[in-house]
């Protein structure tokens, strides 16, 4: 933009001084002598939204990003005055308005330290072209101030320094620092002086992020139309802003079947059927767990959607159910683009009901995609989302397909200037009737969305699972989804990890890369790092474009083979953490993966880390990230950790080498933290659970583990029928007491625990189970630290 050559300040306008104020419950209102209004709702003590107009009327208020389930009310609010100010008071902020011209600044209520001011604040430019505003916002960044989230973007995890671009794009072969990709979050966390803040800017136009990139100290947002409206969301713990922007714009809205965090297997493309069952069969053969097979668009005919090829998939149900009887899930590539043929029902239909999109004078949007020439549904049209939901009918209830994969969904077109739909196509936007500048951003997530309403509806008891490309703010609601075609680099490698912590650090948890890399091809090496990395992902799948040869975890030889069987064994090993880490995130909105500076940003090593990072609540890792090492150097943060090989305790706060030999990755458990473990299955539930795994990491001090479990799949557990079980760990010098508490009507399979006891300092020479001595040697198994003991227990205490 825009903010700072001469020329541009000229087309600048700025509120005036405030002329009236009105207080309506929570929603104050500050009018200014040139008509311009600032709208102030107090959504919760840490939340407030500025909304402003220039014309006096504000728009319909509707957000795509806002889920209605969002959390409301507070504990105080009162407005005073001074002179100078509008004063708002609530029990977490305290925001200053100027009389003078509308500029905030919000402190802290306890300490009255300042968070965050406005430079020039709020101001406006016309748009003679497209008439409305390009709206601008601009904040004097804080000494030390860093800044992080931001969704996809390819970048080091701190973006101070750096300009960013919002609109949603199809990247082949996108690179480090490519911008803008597929994803629009617009939500940045911020700190300083050990305090974090959020901003949420819910604009769906083609918006842009300055963090002290144009001006040092200066941190600016702009959109070229729509309103200036965001919400500032205060911490002031990062942890805190991240949950309060999920809880904003939602959590997933019910958790994932178990087997969709199983490993994935996909490529462009597997077929005929007797490709697709030789790469099944191989995986059993060779014993490396794989829960999901995907078919890429060959499946189809002519790539029409919702169509088989007889060619290749002569009989897509028998063959979908003998996967299934060998406990592989079908996921099947749905695109956007109806290839335009009247003998085509799926074209015909949306043709005959008026739901493909129409350029501004009335032409249907034409663009070209895989099938040829295409049309493309409306899909920010409720009864297109609706018609779409129901296409799935076949594939779902009848085929047995159990995800669907929406890809091209920015929408992408080939061929043209700017790969996607040209500005004047015209969109329903729920009835808030406009252009593709204002729903560009947000196709791709109804699309998303009209493709889970129908998962749901015909997956039912079982839940659906859906995988999308293009996403904007809230998306993570209704699908997964993957970074998009990455190379098979090294650097791609770390590009991988970085977007997959931004992810979690923007609300969008349920994601992962294309591992291995989706253009050219890996090493058996690089394949071997990347799946390491992957097994830590949420969303845990291997996919590869396919013209450059094999990307199985077999294609690479016997070594390779064994290290990525063994890394995939640990992902199996782990389900019930991984698990537990999304009910947390599915329940409550904390990140399955935090950064290290979201771990602790008290410690100001974290601010600049990019590689480390913590797995759910207790597992840290880091990546390998270059060829032939033997290991690498990196941060441990405050605390205790074990070597997960070794069982070496080592001290955080300082960067370490670790070893890692190919077969090895740097992963450490946090003291006094319980892992729960099954056994390895070569699909979820090939085996019934029979025990389960506590790894217990002795820690003299105490510290609290969680264990959820429930059917796995269907939504009992939404009736209650979960089990959460509380561990609470007390170690001290000569005894190690755990404490459980469970809840939930849920019974697991199993009827014992398997507590396996890592660093305890003493030899145990007694063990009370609910305060009565059990004879040691009842309980031990293979050693002295294998004890096998009653899941009912509530407190068991080992002593030397
Ligand atoms: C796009 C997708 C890729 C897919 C390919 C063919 O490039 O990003 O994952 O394999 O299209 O459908």
């Amino acid at each position: 933009m825009i903010l700072n050559t001469e020329l541009e300040y000229k087309g600048n306008l700025f509120p005036s001084k405030i002329v009236s104020y009105e207080k309506n419950l929570n929603v104050l209102s500050f009018t200014t002598a040139n008509g311009a209004i600032l709208q102030v709702t107090v959504r919760r003590d840490s939340i407030l939204r500025f909304r402003f107009t220039t014309t006096g009327i504000f728009e319909n208020d509707f957000s795509y990003a806002i889920t209605k389930y969002a959390s409301r009310g507070y504990n105080l609010l009162e407005v005073s005055e001074n002179e100078d100010y509008y004063i708002i008071t609530t029990s977490k902020l305290i925001c200053n308005i100027s009389k003078l011209d509308l500029r905030t600044s919000i402190y802290d209520a306890k300490d009255k330290s300042l968070i965050c001011e406005d430079e020039l604040g709020f101001h406006w430019e016309e748009s003679y072209e497209h008439g409305g505003n390009v709206v601008k916002m601009s904040k004097t960044a804080q000494p030390g101030e860093s800044y992080y989230g931001l969704g996809d973007k390819p970048v080091d995890n701190n973006l101070k320094g750096k300009r960013f671009e919002n609109w949603v794009t199809d990247s082949y072969a996108y690179g480090r620092d490519t911008d803008p990709i597929y994803k629009t979050i617009p939500f940045y966390t911020a700190l300083h002086n050990k305090k974090s803040y959020g901003i949420f800017f819910d604009n769906t136009f083609r918006s842009f992020f300055d963090f002290c990139h144009e001006r040092r100290n200066i941190t600016s947002f702009w959109a070229q139309g729509g309103e200036m409206n965001y919400y500032f969301i205060y911490g002031p713990e990062m942890s805190d802003v991240v949950v309060n922007y999920t809880d904003l714009t939602g959590k997933p809205h019910e958790m994932p079947a178990l087997w969709t965090l199983g490993y994935h297997q996909c490529k462009w493309s597997y077929y005929p059927e007797s490709n697709v069952k030789e790469i099944t069969s191989k995986f059993r053969e060779l014993q490396i767990p794989c829960d999901a097979i995907y078919l890429d668009i060959d499946y189809m005919e002519g790539f029409r959607c919702f169509t088989w090829s007889e060619e290749y998939f002569p009989n897509p149900k028998r063959m979908v159910k003998e996967l299934a009887d060998d406990g592989f899930k079908t996921i099947v590539i749905i695109d956007p683009g109806i290839k335009i043929d009247m003998d085509y029902s799926v074209f015909k239909e949306g043709l005959d009901k008026d739901y493909f999109c129409k350029r501004a004078d009335g032409p249907y949007m034409k663009g070209k995609v895989w099938p040829g020439e295409c049309y493309f549904p409306d899909f920010t049209n409720p009864d297109v989302r609706e018609w779409w939901a129901n296409l799935f009918q076949e594939l779902v209830e009848d085929i047995g397909v159990k995800g669907v994969w929406n890809d091209m969904n920015e929408p992408a077109v080939m061929d043209v200037p700017g790969k996607t739909f040209p500005n004047d196509v015209r969109h329903d936007y729920d009835g808030n009737h406009c252009s593709h500048r204002k729903a560009h951003n947000v196709y791709g997530m109804q699309m998303a969305r009209a493709t889970y309403q129908g998962l749901k509806k015909f997956s039912y008891p079982k839940r659906p699972f859906v995988i999308t490309r293009a996403a904007y703010s809230g998306t993570q609601r209704y699908t997964s989804s993957w970074t998009g075609d990455n190379i098979a680099t090294w650097d791609h490698l770390t590009i991988a990890n970085l977007q997959a912590q931004r992810m979690c650090m923007s609300g969008f948890s349920f994601i992962g890369s294309d591992i291995g890399g989706f253009a050219e091809q890996p090493n058996g090496e690089l394949y071997a790092r990347w799946i390491q990395l992957g097994i830590f992902h949420p969303f845990c799948r291997t996919h590869s474009s396919g013209d450059h040869g094999d990307q199985e975890p077999w294609a690479f030889g016997t070594t390779i083979t064994d290290v990525v069987r063994k890394f995939i064994e640990i992902r199996y090993q782990l389900l019930p953490y991984l698990y537990t880490a999304f009910w947390r995130y599915a329940e409550e909105g904390i990140p399955i993966l935090k950064s290290l500076v979201l771990y602790d940003q008290a410690d100001p090593q974290t601010h600049y880390r990019n590689d480390e990072f913590i797995f759910g609540e207790k597992i840290l890792a880091c990546p390998i990230t270059g060829p032939n090492q033997k290991g690498r150097r990196m941060y441990i943060p405050l605390g205790k950790w074990y070597n997960f090989w070794s069982d070496e305790v080592v001290e955080g706060g300082t960067e370490q080498w670790v070893d890692a030999d190919l077969d090895f990755m740097p992963i450490f458990v946090k003291e006094g933290a319980i892992i729960p473990k099954y056994p390895i299955q070569q699909y979820v539930g090939e085996k019934t659970i029979d025990e389960l795994i506590l790894d217990v990491y002795y820690k003299e001090g105490k510290e609290t583990s969680e264990v959820y479990e429930d059917a796995t799949d269907g939504y009992d557990y939404i009736k209650g029928r979960y089990s959460l079980r509380t561990f609470k760990l007390n170690g001290k010098k000569k005894e190690l007491i755990i404490q459980q508490h469970k809840s939930g009507k849920f019974i697991t399979t199993y009827k014992t625990f398997k507590v396996s006891l890592h660093g305890l300092p003493f030899k145990i020479s007694k063990v009370e189970i609910d305060n009565v001595i059990i004879p040691f040697k009842d309980l031990k198994l293979n050693g002295d630290n294998t004890l096998v003991l009653t899941k009912e227990f509530t407190e068991l205490h080992i002593m030397a």
